[in-house]
């Protein structure tokens, strides 16, 4: 397996694996094929996300975007958040997410550095991956929402 940056020709991969994800981890957002590619071409374009695929044999296997976080846990320690890390449906339980984390840490993180990430309550299988590649919780993200009022005037003037 190599880990490689992605290019513009993978931006239809990157949206058909991050539709996975969503699906997959149950997440509540519910972007479409085309908001996705939209999405993933600008993180090329502006580089505000890196993206990276997961290349087996010149096919791509999964892929991962991450960046440094901004607020990280400790100042003192370089830290990198994953924002997605996904292996393509056909192709788990394979141990090609383990190798392809493991090529991650190599390549992406500094000596002394700090992975971090959010696991979807949704996702037992997600967590239980993180966990078997040496992950372990350190804090709950915690969330309501204020129920949606159907006469909300959006904030007019009375
Ligand atoms: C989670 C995911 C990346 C794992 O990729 P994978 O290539 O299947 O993982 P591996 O084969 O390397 O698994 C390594 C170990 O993790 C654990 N594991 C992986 N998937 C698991 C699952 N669904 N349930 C329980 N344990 C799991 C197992 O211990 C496994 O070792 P084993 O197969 O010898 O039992 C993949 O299932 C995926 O892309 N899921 C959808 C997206 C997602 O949830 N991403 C993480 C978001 S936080």
């Amino acid at each position: 397996m190599r880990l490689r940056p992605a290019r513009e020709d993978d931006v239809e991969t990157l949206a058909t694996l991050n539709r996975q994800l969503l699906e997959d981890e149950g997440h509540p957002g519910k972007a479409t094929l085309g908001e996705l590619l939209v999405r993933h071409r600008e993180w090329l374009a502006s580089g505000e996300w890196s993206q990276d695929i997961l290349d087996v044999d010149g096919h791509a296997v999964g892929y991962i975007v991450h960046a440094p976080n901004p607020h990280p846990l400790d100042p003192a320690v370089p830290e990198r958040f994953i924002r997605q890390f996904c292996i393509d449906r056909r192709y788990r339980r394979n141990s090609l997410g383990r190798d392809g984390f493991e090529l991650f840490v190599q390549h992406r993180v500094e000596p002394g550095g700090r992975v971090t990430l959010d696991v979807l309550e949704s996702n037992p299988g997600g967590r239980a991956f993180w966990e078997a590649v040496g992950c372990r919780p350190f804090f709950t993200r915690m969330e309501v929402r204020r129920p949606a009022d159907p006469t909300d005037d959006h904030g007019s003037a009375p």
